[in-house]
Parts: C-alpha cells; structure tokens; sequence
C-alpha cells in the first residue's frame, strides 16, 4: 500500500443517505479537513432532505453516476444496508476512492476478501468504521484495564438489552433490509449491533481463540426474528475470557436519544473492577464509568458519554487519518475481517450445540 497522504482538505461523497446518515455526518460538520462535494442516495427525498446540510454538493442517484460526473472524489462515506457493502465497496475502490465502510462489514468471508482483494488492487485504504471505540467511557475503561489500577484482568462481560419502547424513529425501510438479513441468519441482535460488541472485545483484549455460543430465537412477527436469548463465551489468545447475554426486553421504556439498547460492560480485575453503565441508550443513570479497586470507588461524571459523539469522532480521526496516514485506521479492512470470523465462529458454535470453534479455522 503506497498511501499518500493529502496536504488539503479531502474531497467526499456521502454514498447512502438514511438513518445512520444523521450521526455520521457529525464528524464531517465544521470540519476543516474535509469538503463534502457530493451526496448519493436513488431516493429522491432522501437527496433533497440532505441536500440542506450541503448546498454546494452535488446530488446523484448513484455512485456510477457520480463517477461519470468527473466530480473529483477522494473518499465516501458508505452508509448502505449491509447485504449490498461488498458489490458497493469493490465498485468503489475501483472508482478510485477511498472507502469508509458502516459496519457490519458484510455477510461473509468471501465477499470480505472481495473488499480487501479491491483495496490492494486499486490502492486505496478500506476503513471500517466502528464509532464504539470513540465512545470515551470505552476509552477509559481501556486505559483502566491497561494500567493495572484493577489489578491483573481476570475476566469480563457484556450486556445487552434491546426493549420495545422508546428511541427515535427508525423508518420501515430501514427496517425492511435488516429482515432480509434475518432470514440470511445474520440478525439484528448478534450480527449487526452485536458488531460493536465483539469489537469491542478484540479492541480490549486483542485475538480470540475459542468461541461457544447459545443463541436462541424470539419470533416477534412473520419474518421477523430476533436472536434472543444469547449467550456467547470466548477466551483471548491471553487467556483472557468474556461473556457477553443478549435478551429483549419487549414492554420496557429505555429512554434513548438513539436506538432503545441498553449495554453494559465489566472488566474484573484482580482487585477490584470496571464498569461502563451504559452507551446508546440511558438505562443507568449514573455516571457511565466506575471503578472500584481497594476499597474505593471512583465515578466518572464528566465523560462525553453521548453515543452520537462517538460517531463525530470516529469520522474526526478518520479524516484526520487522511493527512498523516500512519497510525491505527480503527478499523482496519483486515482487523473487520477478524470481527466477522467471531461472529461466524458464534453461529457455527450455536448450530452445532455449543462447541468450541477457532474463528481462525472458518473458510
Ligand atoms: N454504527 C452504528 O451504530 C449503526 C447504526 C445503524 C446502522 N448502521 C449501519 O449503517 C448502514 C446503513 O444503515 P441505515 O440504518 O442508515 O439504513 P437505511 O436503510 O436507513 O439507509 C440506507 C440508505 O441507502 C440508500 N441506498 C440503497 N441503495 C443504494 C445505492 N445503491 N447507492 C446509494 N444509496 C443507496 C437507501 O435509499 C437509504 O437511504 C448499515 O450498514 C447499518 O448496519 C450502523
């Protein structure tokens, strides 16, 4: 890869104009690294209604015909449902552009390597983008872990509520494509959101060796199914080892300025413990970090802990990114590909009745 990096402000293209369109654009306002010269959408309203954040942008109804536009582009910013990343990023990388890819990646390893085998061709940079790892309480609950303030990590574990009640409003559409995936086997719960969740698991404690996982079914509609109850365990190549449950919760209100999900993570240390109480939504109304070790706690009052900052951040470092073009991307094309071997290792764990699988081993 002979990256170059740019000494003026990059020139992009939203590609894919829905809901998470609102928090990714975030890290492109104010933001003097960055012209945003073209938006993408077929959907007519959607380009008009996003036209407004961008007067000067040109508007398309795709990425083919932006690339016969001679616009000049250097990065996009994909936002597509998830079943159409692989065709769409190869297409792309092969325009020329830099890719900041929405997670999950895709749907298998096949068109993962698809994506990669794009980037090495065209030379450009595939990012996976996983605002997650900007969301400051998981910041600090990483520096904790590192510092030995808790001792020697001995273990941790995730939670994961989705409820019925509360939230922004998701569009039917946007719903529309998640139901599909469903019946692909790549739910909501596991797959998609559960995304963030296992990244942030290797991002904390680095490969996985083993994965078993549980994952059960809640039918709450014709088509509609959700992967709940799960549970699914793992152990790191350090011997580190979590634990991540997944259930629903219909009847609950959670109050949320985003998606109703109410997450929790723990890390054990030898003495004593960290704890992010909460992310997308507001279930536990405390500080969203405490940390307890010899007989004290410590609570966290002024962290950015709003989730839509994480996602200004995450595009913030990768426009950054552009002009340095060192450093960690968070996340690498090929860190997302170790992403998907777990959450694949988890499916095949679960459909053969809870065995050990080696995400390493999957084809
Ligand atoms: N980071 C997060 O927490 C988070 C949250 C929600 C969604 N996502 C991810 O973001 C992506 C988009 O999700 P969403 O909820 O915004 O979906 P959405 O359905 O609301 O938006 C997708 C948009 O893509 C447009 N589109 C469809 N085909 C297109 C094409 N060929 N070219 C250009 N545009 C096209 C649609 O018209 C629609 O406006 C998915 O990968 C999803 O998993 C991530």
């Amino acid at each position: 890869m002979t990256f170059v990096p740019y000494d003026r402000p990059v020139r992009a293209a939203f590609v894919g104009l829905g809901r998470i369109y609102d928090l990714n654009v975030r890290g492109y306002i104010d933001n003097p690294d960055v012209e945003v010269v073209a938006l993408v959408d077929p959907n007519e309203e959607r380009r008009a209604q996003r036209q407004a954040d961008w007067p000067g942008a040109a508007t398309f109804a795709s990425a083919a015909e932006l690339a016969a536009s001679g616009l000049q582009v250097d990065t996009v910013e994909v936002l597509l449902p998830i079943v159409l990343h692989a065709d769409a990023v190869a297409e792309l990388l092969d325009f020329g552009w830099h890719v900041n890819l929405q997670k999950p990646m895709c749907n298998s390893l096949a068109e993962a390597q698809r994506m990669l085998d794009a980037a090495t061709a065209n030379d450009r940079i595939l990012r996976v983008m996983d605002n997650y790892l900007f969301y400051e309480p998981l910041h600090r609950l990483k520096a904790v872990a590192e510092s030995g303030d808790i001792g020697n990590v001995v273990g941790y574990h995730m939670k994961m509520v989705g409820t019925g009640n509360g939230g922004w409003d998701v569009p039917w559409s946007s719903f529309e494509w998640q139901i599909d995936q469903m019946k692909r086997g790549r739910g909501i719960m596991v797959f998609d959101d559960g995304w963030h969740k296992l990244t942030t698991a290797i991002w904390l404690f680095g490969p996985i060796r083993e994965v078993r996982a549980w994952i059960g079914n809640l039918a709450v509609g014709p088509g509609i199914d959700l992967e709940t109850p799960a549970t699914l365990m793992w152990e790191h190549e350090n011997g580190i080892r979590g634990v991540w449950d997944i259930t629903i919760a219909m009847d609950m209100y959670l109050r949320s300025d985003y998606y109703t999900n109410d997450e929790r993570w723990e890390i054990t240390g030898s003495k004593g413990f960290a704890r992010v109480n909460r992310c997308t939504g507001r279930g536990i109304q405390q500080p969203s970090l405490e940390i307890y070790a010899d007989g004290e706690m410590r609570s966290y009052h002024a962290l950015d802990d709003d989730w839509g900052s994480s996602f200004r951040d995450s595009g913030r470092y990768w426009l950054r990114w552009l002009h340095a073009g060192d450093g960690p991307l968070l996340w690498s094309g090929q860190e997302a590909v170790d992403v998907l071997r777990f959450a694949l290792a988890a499916y095949e764990s679960s459909a053969k009745g809870g065995i050990g699988v080696d995400p390493a081993l999957l084809t």
